[in-house]
């Protein structure tokens, strides 16, 4: 019987209350997370050029923005700090009165009741040359910068310890090193931090999507990361990095971008039982606003339909840049 003409698969499909009864994917305010970028020494805030309508915060703006998160019903905030001055070691990051530890601190007072407060934790910010570790001695002329492993890992501990006096309630852990959510459990065990929420980065690939970002926080980047994000062909590799994070004590495990590895978010979800996040970075964002300015492309479905899409691959919440406005027209 599951045959034309008996069956007919239109039925399901006929008028709005029944599509609304047998959609299989839910999309809701609770699941969207809003990256927030806050640079030191800002008054007011200030726009970033390829993301239109996404701003580097000052202080007081980000404190306003952060009510306004919590208004609309979002589950968090993930809080990226641009600092004022860097060095090669990111001192800024495990600073206490470093800008992302400050505003950390601001948030969890303002916001800390309602939302998940989230800190990115990877020194690329905070490097005058941009990559998300400490570098190796040079080994000669010509070679490429080699980010040395188990060197970033002494200095991520610092910097969850710092993050987590700040009262980050979870650590978004993006630098894709080698055993970094074991080392930074320790870290935070060993110092009463139990509750801090481990998220991790697990399949975090070199990305070209990620080129707006790197505007919004000032990237110093000289050449790419491909030494330690993943390479883009590689979907085996992007669940065996998540069950190593599992292993190591993960609470959550993320794919990072989305749209173009939703095939990786897919086999993450049925490979391991922690929640799965997926990150919908700044090109997918800039790409809709473009086409969207351009009128080739109607913004608004197209922004609920790439959230629905990255739901229904598998993600259990989105960070996403939409976060805010998606979380009202869901309401
Ligand atoms: C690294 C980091 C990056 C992003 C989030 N965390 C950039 C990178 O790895 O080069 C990109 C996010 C986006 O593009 O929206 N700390």
């Amino acid at each position: 019987m599951s045959r034309f003409p008996q069956s007919r698969l239109r039925r399901l499909r006929q008028s709005a209350p029944v599509r609304n009864l047998v959609r299989e994917t839910s999309l809701e305010a609770r699941q969207l997370v809003l990256p927030m970028f806050v640079r030191e020494g800002l008054t007011e805030q200030a726009p970033i050029g390829s993301m239109p309508g996404v701003v580097q915060h000052s202080l007081d703006s980000l404190r306003a923005a952060a009510v306004e998160a919590a208004e609309a019903g979002v589950g968090g905030v993930m809080l990226f700090g641009v600092p004022e001055v860097r060095d090669a070691q990111g001192s800024g990051a495990d600073d206490p009165d470093g800008i992302l530890n400050v505003a950390t601190a601001a948030l969890v007072a303002e916001v800390g009741d309602a939302l998940v407060v989230q800190t990115d934790l990877c020194l690329d910010e905070f490097t005058d040359h941009g990559h998300c570790g400490v570098l190796a001695p040079s080994t000669g002329s010509g070679t490429q910068p080699s980010v040395d492993n188990d060197a970033t890992l002494d200095r991520y501990r610092s910097m969850a310890l710092a993050q987590a006096r700040a009262g980050s309630h979870l650590l978004g852990l993006s630098g894709m090193m080698d055993g970094q959510v074991a080392a930074l459990r320790e870290a935070l065990d060993s110092e009463g931090f139990q509750d801090t929420l481990l998220l991790a980065y697990s399949a975090k690939y070199a990305s070209a999507f990620y080129g707006p970002f790197r505007e919004a926080v000032d990237s110093q980047l000289q050449g790419d990361r491909r030494t330690y994000q993943m390479d883009p062909g590689n979907r085996r590799e992007g669940v065996r990095e998540a069950l190593f994070d599992v292993d190591e004590g993960a609470d959550i495990v993320m794919v990072k971008p989305a749209m173009g590895f939703l095939d990786v978010l897919r086999e993450v979800r049925d490979a391991v039982d922690v929640p799965v996040w997926a990150y919908q970075v700044s090109g997918e964002y800039a790409m809709v606003e473009a086409a969207a300015a351009n009128g080739w492309i109607n913004r608004d479905a197209a922004i609920l339909e790439s959230l629905m899409s990255i739901r229904r691959a598998g993600a259990d919440a989105v960070l996403t840049y939409w976060a805010v406005e998606a979380a009202r027209w869901l309401r």
